[in-house]
């Protein structure tokens, strides 16, 4: 892609990745992604803002080409998807600084082996004057990692978050266009890269909330021109407050498991409470996340392979734990031949779930009429404890 104009002296930069289809070797991106920076063009200095991911630097440097200088570049985050273009870019002009956090610089001496002595510290608040336009540097810490910042163009009331408020998808869009995907693709990376950090997110929030924003450009997916469409969203995904919703991940190796989830999942839409269940043996995990952000209650699902839960399981009750989502309720459900220990070792995998274990329903083969029945108590009972938090 070409440099794209965003007003006068500010240009989108960077890199679309369509093709991606996998971040952090773990993380589904099945829309692509893109790895935004921003040239911001002063009076009498020019910054770069964030760079891209050093696979495609050369995108970048093309853009770069009829750019003769650049005093400053701001690494907002030091991750290598934004970073790993820097010393490409510091290479390139020798008279640039580049500007980060206390914390930043350490990681970006670490990771990337840039000299000390081109890196200046910004504070919390603290600016740079590019002439007729002022940058801004508001201090994110934990979003996600300990040296996040996001910078603000103060004359045009410009958010450049980094990945604050940003979505994996790779799009030609340089604005939101269609809100209902890039809902769907911003809600996935937080559930995936945020959500862990929702308490310390949600203080970054209202710290980001007191300016006054005109567009927000992230440096993953398009620019909201209507910052409040994912303002709002961001309020609700890290807000205490879960949603009528049970989540189930399972697994089924004969039709026992299966046959207790279909049953569950009647008994709880019977008694008015959402149910998504994800078949863990051909998910997509970031759906799972998607879900996990609004969850009241996580139900597991699983056969007994050598006395455990199935493995499968194992890694979808370690990803939940990582997560951390704000479920208050959970429980297991699943079949077993001769004897099981799935309960305890789940239930031992989660230990960062604040959460309320309700009696789990293990069944000996496939469920009779007393099994089913013991689903549909468990169904009166999350029905009724959603209506208590809710
Ligand atoms: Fe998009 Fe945390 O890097």
């Amino acid at each position: 892609m070409k440099a794209r104009k965003i007003r006068d002296g500010i240009h989108w930069m960077g890199a679309i990745d369509w093709n991606r289809r996998l971040f952090d070797s773990l993380i589904p991106l099945p829309d692509g992604t893109s790895y935004n920076a921003y040239l911001v063009t002063g009076s009498e200095a020019t910054a770069l803002i964030d760079t891209a991911d050093p696979d495609m630097a050369g995108d970048l440097m093309t853009q770069l080409e009829t750019v003769d200088r650049i005093d400053y570049v701001v690494a907002n985050h030091a991750e290598q998807d934004h970073s790993g273009s820097i010393p490409q870019v510091l290479a390139r002009y020798p008279e640039a600084k580049l500007v980060t956090t206390p914390k930043g610089k350490g990681m970006l001496i670490d990771l990337l082996m840039v000299p000390e002595d081109r890196i200046i510290t910004v504070e919390d608040g603290e600016t740079i004057s590019l002439g007729d336009r002022t940058l801004r540097f508001v201090h994110t810490p934990w979003v996600h990692w300990p040296e996040t910042m996001v910078t603000y163009l103060e004359e045009e009331r410009i958010l450049f978050s980094c990945d604050f408020f940003g979505s994996h998808i790779a799009t030609s869009d340089l604005y939101v266009i269609d809100e209902a995907r890039v809902y769907e693709a911003a809600k996935r990376y937080y559930g995936e890269i945020m959500m862990p950090f929702r308490k310390v997110i949600k203080k970054n929030l209202e710290k980001v909330r007191q300016l006054d924003i005109e567009l927000i450009a992230p440096s993953h997916g398009p620019i909201y021109d209507r910052p409040a469409f994912i303002i709002e969203a961001y309020e609700d995904w890290v807000s205490d407050k879960p949603h009528n919703l049970v989540v189930i991940p399972y697994i089924s190796m004969h039709g026992s498991t299966g046959a207790m989830v279909d049953h569950l999942v009647n008994a709880l839409s019977e008694r008015g409470v959402r149910v998504e269940i994800f078949d863990l043996a051909v998910t997509d995990i970031g759906k799972l996340a998607i879900a996990l952000v609004d969850a009241a209650t996580l139900i597991v699902g699983t056969p007994t392979v050598h006395v455990g839960p199935h493995p499968v399981v194992f890694y979808a009750a370690n990803l939940a734990n990582a997560l951390r989502p704000k479920v208050r309720f959970a429980t297991v459900i699943g079949s077993y031949g001769w004897s099981t220990k799935a309960v305890e070792q789940i239930v031992g995998l989660v230990p960062n779930l604040a959460v309320e274990v309700l009696d789990p329903v293990m069944v000996k083969g496939y469920p009779r009429d007393e099994d089913l029945e013991a689903l549909d108590r468990l169904a009166d009972t999350i029905a009724a404890k959603h209506k208590e938090i809710l």
